[in-house]
């Protein structure tokens, strides 16, 4: 039988917890469907660095590299100084594995509470493609007389034709795929950021030639965000820069039940994908066992549809969906009526039992 190997980095925080859920979930759906998953666990993070110095060594990246794919809790731990390990350890493997795609499904399942008032799973159900290797997360800049009253800061974004053309390519096949309006909306900042956006558009626009079949739209940035708002249902695919990806990806994640629910994967087609609930470490809740593990279940669930396991990763989806209408009433942390564990129990349960 097929076999895969698969790197777990758990991580800082309730990272652990919830990858724990996901694996129980994995071993569950790969028993079912005949196939083999080898974990092996890298112990990084927060704590891993307090106790050995290692943020991420090149030895730990061959042994990444060769794996199937990724599978990621949580990096950012509230003892070590901010941005140290988000961009040593999470932007470093996004970049190293050239994962030039964050893709993150943002879908209102049944039973889950939106803030958004009069709207349901029928309006909520889009994708954002947010670019993952570029834009303002290059680290270009730097700052003057840093410490004085004259101190000046530069962070510049940086878009290169190659991997703006790469990201929207990747959103129209992405669109094209998908069963919905067939939309693709370049969520941008034309008005403003006239040299990064004008790339954007331009390319934006040529590439669209290639797909009469897709309708496609522009909408500012801003713009974007009150129609996420008011009008969620006019969305199918966004493409975006990973700044704003990043924004509109928390925004949109509330509306779906928050970030217990919300998955994302940062995709290498031709390489090693890796793939993370979007979540982060929530210090605060850590070993309280309140954390809805969802987000990591789906993101196990993402990590299966890119590996081409398509049944396996809808077994994960229809028993999601299930546990969610019937069984969580309320997805805030601390108030699901389950702990984290228990939920993962229930959807391995419902896989076990029911395919
Ligand atoms: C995310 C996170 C990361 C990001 C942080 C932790 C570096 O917010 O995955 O969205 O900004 O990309
Ligand atoms: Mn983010």
């Amino acid at each position: 039988s097929k076999q895969y190997n698969i790197a777990v980095i758990p991580g800082d925080g309730t990272g652990p917890e919830v990858v724990a859920e996901g694996i129980k979930v994995l071993e569950t759906v790969a028993e079912k469907c005949g196939f083999g998953l080898n974990f092996s666990y890298f112990p990084l993070g927060g704590d891993h660095y307090n106790a050995t110095g290692e943020i991420l060594s090149d030895k730990t990246l061959e042994s990444l590299a060769a794996s199937d794919a990724i599978y990621l809790g949580a990096i950012g731990h509230p003892d070590v100084k901010p941005g140290l390990l988000e961009k040593g350890i999470l932007l470093s493997l996004r970049f190293h594995f050239d994962q030039y795609v964050n893709l993150r499904p943002v879908k209102l399942y049944e039973g889950v509470y939106t803030p958004l008032k009069d709207k349901g799973p029928e309006d909520i159900d889009f994708v954002v493609v947010r670019e993952n290797t570029e834009g303002l997360y290059a680290g270009a800049g730097g700052s003057l007389k840093r410490g004085t009253p004259d101190e000046v800061a530069v962070q510049e974004s940086i878009n290169t034709r190659k991997g703006v053309e790469r990201c929207i390519r990747f959103a129209f096949e992405y669109c094209r795929k998908r069963n919905k309006a067939k939309k693709l909306t370049l969520c941008g900042k034309t008005n403003v950021l006239t040299f990064a956006f004008d790339l954007w558009e331009r390319t934006f626009n040529e590439v669209a030639k290639e797909y009469p079949d897709i309708e496609t739209d522009y909408a500012h940035v801003d713009a974007i965000c009150m129609w996420m708002v008011k009008n969620p249902e006019w969305f199918d695919v966004i493409v975006t820069d990973n700044m704003f990806g990043d924004i509109i990806t928390d925004l949109a994640a509330m509306t779906q039940g928050g970030m217990g629910i919300a998955a994302g994967a940062n995709i290498n087609p031709e390489g090693v994908s890796m793939f993370e609930p979007i979540g982060g470490s929530a210090p605060k809740y850590t070993g309280k066992g309140i954390i809805n593990p969802i987000a990591a279940i789906s993101s196990a669930q993402l990590m299966l549809e890119t590996l081409g396991e398509d049944k396996a990763a809808s077994f994960i989806e229809k028993a999601v969906i299930k546990v969610l209408r019937e069984d969580i009433k309320d997805v805030a942390a601390g108030k699901m009526g389950f702990t984290t564990q228990e939920v993962g129990d229930i959807v391995a349960e419902y896989i076990q039992k029911n395919f």
